[in-house]
């Protein structure tokens, strides 16, 4: 049995594929190729010395969807499929909501029809909203969210919730990410955003390599020990380790699952800066700006119940995290090629 990925091609998807496959597991990958290069496809099959099925398909093709379930064998499916830039989802909801909740729905039904009911989801740490305090655990209330990206993580969350109360044949995974940073090891696969990067790291790696004069710190009077925003930033390869003992859990048992994925650790900005600058041996030219409206002063997870559940943990700290997004960028400085 096969796991379908969806957007299996981005950022923590392709991370993702790299490490289901180095475990053996048989991969079939569909992306629409919206947010990332086709080369990504070639990079996972160089890493890994081996091949997979890939269908350059859109998960709202309901069409398309079933043939791949009708042509491949799959038990279960992980789905990063999906549209993520807060600032743009504040400009073009309906396109979230269609990309995100509606492709969400036309995967479910899908996968319904042919009696494939586990699912891993990328849910983010933006559910908690903007009223619960760090450290977050899963049992919080979520919601309070402020924006359109982040609504559509929470009511896809409420929507795979209704689905196992409806059918407890349904496994079901939520992952709760925080801050993903970091690149593979070899420096062939990494974050490769379109245009100006709204997050911090590979912002500050654009500024690094010279296509970005000086970093813009949003606020510096946070309640927080240096004034700036701090998060819990958690290695992307961890974070892909992660999927895989979520996917074993829905495969081994039925049932609704919430997991942080997380280091339980907070940065600031400025910590992140300094920890770039003594990876990277640059330095990062700086200055203060106001806040960024819809910023919480400190978000962080409590990362035990994925430990006492599945058995994971994070264990990649900041210095290797920043020492492996450099190595990305520096050997791609214009990221995945055409
Ligand atoms: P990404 O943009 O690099 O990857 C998403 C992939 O999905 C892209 O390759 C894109 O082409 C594909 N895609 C988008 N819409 C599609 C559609 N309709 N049909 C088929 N493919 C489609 O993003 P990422 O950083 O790898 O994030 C993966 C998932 O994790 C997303 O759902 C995102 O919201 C979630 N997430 C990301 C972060 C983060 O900071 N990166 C944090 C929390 C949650
Ligand atoms: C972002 C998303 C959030 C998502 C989370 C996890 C936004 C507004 N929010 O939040 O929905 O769940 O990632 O990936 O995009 N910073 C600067 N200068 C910059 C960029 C960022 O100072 O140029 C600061 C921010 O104010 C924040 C920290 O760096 O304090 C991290 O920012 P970012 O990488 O955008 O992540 P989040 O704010 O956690």
């Amino acid at each position: 049995m096969a796991v379908l990925v969806t957007g299996g091609l981005g950022y923590i998807g392709s991370h993702t594929c790299v490490e289901l496959m180095n475990t053996g597991t048989e991969i079939v990958v569909v992306d629409n190729l919206y947010n990332c290069k086709k080369s990504s496809y070639d990079r996972i099959k160089a890493l890994t010395g081996k091949d997979f099925k890939f269908y350059e398909c859109d998960i709202r093709d309901a069409e398309g969807l079933s043939k791949i379930f009708e042509n491949e064998n799959i038990g279960s499916v992980i789905h990063f499929a999906g549209l993520k830039a807060v600032g743009e989802s504040v400009q073009k909801p309906l396109e979230y909501f269609d990309n995100n909740v509606n492709g969400t729905l036309v995967l479910l039904d899908v996968m319904r029809k042919h009696g494939c009911k586990k699912i891993v989801f990328s849910s983010s740490a933006t559910v908690y909203g903007m009223n619960n305090v760090s450290p977050l655990t899963e049992n919080m209330e979520v919601g309070g969210v402020t924006n359109p990206y982040g609504r559509t993580k929470y009511m896809i969350e409420c929507i795979l919730k209704d689905l196992y109360v409806s059918d407890n044949e349904w496994s079901i995974c939520l992952l709760r990410y925080f801050n993903p940073i970091g690149a593979h090891k070899s420096g062939t696969m990494g974050e490769d955003p379109n245009g100006i990067p709204n997050n911090l790291m590979p912002y500050i790696t654009q500024v690094a390599i010279g296509k970005r004069e000086c970093l813009t710190v949003h606020g510096n009077d946070y309640d927080t020990p240096d004034g700036t925003g701090v998060r819990d930033y958690i290695h992307v390869v961890d974070l892909a380790l992660g999927h895989l003992k979520a996917v074993g859990k829905v495969e081994g048992e039925n049932g609704l699952f919430i997991y942080n994925l997380g280091t339980g650790i907070g940065y600031s900005v400025l910590d992140v800066v300094k920890a770039f600058e003594k990876a990277s041996g640059k330095e990062i030219p700086y200055v203060i700006g106001p806040r960024r409206s819809g910023d919480l002063a400190t978000c962080y997870s409590n990362a035990e119940k994925a430990l006492n559940e599945l058995g994971w943990k994070a264990e990649r700290g900041i210095d290797e995290m920043c020492e492996d997004s450099w190595r990305w960028q520096s050997q791609n400085p214009d990221g995945y090629p055409d």
